[in-house]
């Protein structure tokens, strides 16, 4: 189903597959009309079946990534990028080593920056120099997080040095072994940097989304909820599968 809602598109399909599918194609379908254009890219599971759909394609001859540049929403800190828990990793792995990307054209923020402050600012100058995201993709936290903006971040913020959320820490230590190797802290994209892209899509499958999802749409715009400030975005698709849906489906 396709429902339109404010600003919005949000897309409800049958289960993650789907949404893999829908992904895939926006993204295909971005970098087919604007070859050189400039992704923001997110990692965590959610968008992992997107990332295959599109290996696919790729190998099928629908779509070129050479002239595209990528920057990540975040990482974490202080992380090395070999690090198999580093999403430097999870990027080259998953995706980048899988497509003709040039290696040279994908942009992380820096897990072993010694001075964070200025690699920050330099992430920011680096977007801008490329003439800011065309097409960026977004999961949500349970907490309503986007990249690793966390509740009660400051809406205007550019790249950061952030301290994760207990809920995110919980959330990200089904990924390791030990709880305590789950990192506390991370650099992420601010919400201006969000805000500023040219058009945004946000997967979310599962139930354990679908209360973070209603109060992003249907909730005050607050930091309290960072994904509610999309309510002002003027180009966001959201695409859900049933379950992520839930709360929202009895409302369009
Ligand atoms: P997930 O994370 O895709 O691993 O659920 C989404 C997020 O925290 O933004």
């Amino acid at each position: 189903m396709k429902y339109k809602y404010k600003g919005s598109i949000i897309y409800v399909l049958e289960n993650y597959d789907e949404i893999s599918i829908k992904a895939a194609q926006l993204l295909a379908a971005q970098v087919n009309l604007k070859p050189n254009c400039v992704l923001g890219l997110a990692t965590g599971s959610t968008p992992e079946g997107m990332y295959k759909k599109l290996i696919r394609k790729y190998e099928q001859n629908e779509v070129d990534f050479s002239e595209v540049t990528t920057f990540n929403l975040d990482e974490y800190y202080p992380i090395d990028p070999k690090n198999t828990q580093s999403y430097a990793y999870y990027m080259k792995e998953k995706f980048f080593s899988k497509i003709n990307i040039q290696q040279s054209q994908t942009f992380i923020p820096d897990g072993q920056a010694e001075d964070v402050d200025k690699m920050c600012e330099n992430y920011d100058l680096m977007i801008n120099k490329y003439g800011g995201i065309d097409f960026q993709v977004l999961g949500i936290g349970n907490n309503g997080h986007i990249g690793f903006n966390e509740p009660n971040i400051r809406f205007e913020s550019g790249t950061h040095l952030v301290e994760l959320d207990n809920e995110t820490i919980e959330a990200n230590s089904r990924f390791f072994d030990n709880k305590k190797d789950v990192p506390i802290l991370a650099i992420s994209m601010g919400v201006r940097n969000i805000m500023h892209s040219k058009k945004i899509i946000l997967l979310a499958s599962g139930e354990h989304k679908a209360e973070a999802v209603e109060k992003m749409l249907f909730g005050d715009i607050t930091p309290n909820l960072p994904a509610s400030i999309l309510q002002l975005h003027n180009d966001v698709t959201i695409i859900l599968d049933n379950a992520a849906a839930k709360l929202i489906v009895p409302r369009l």
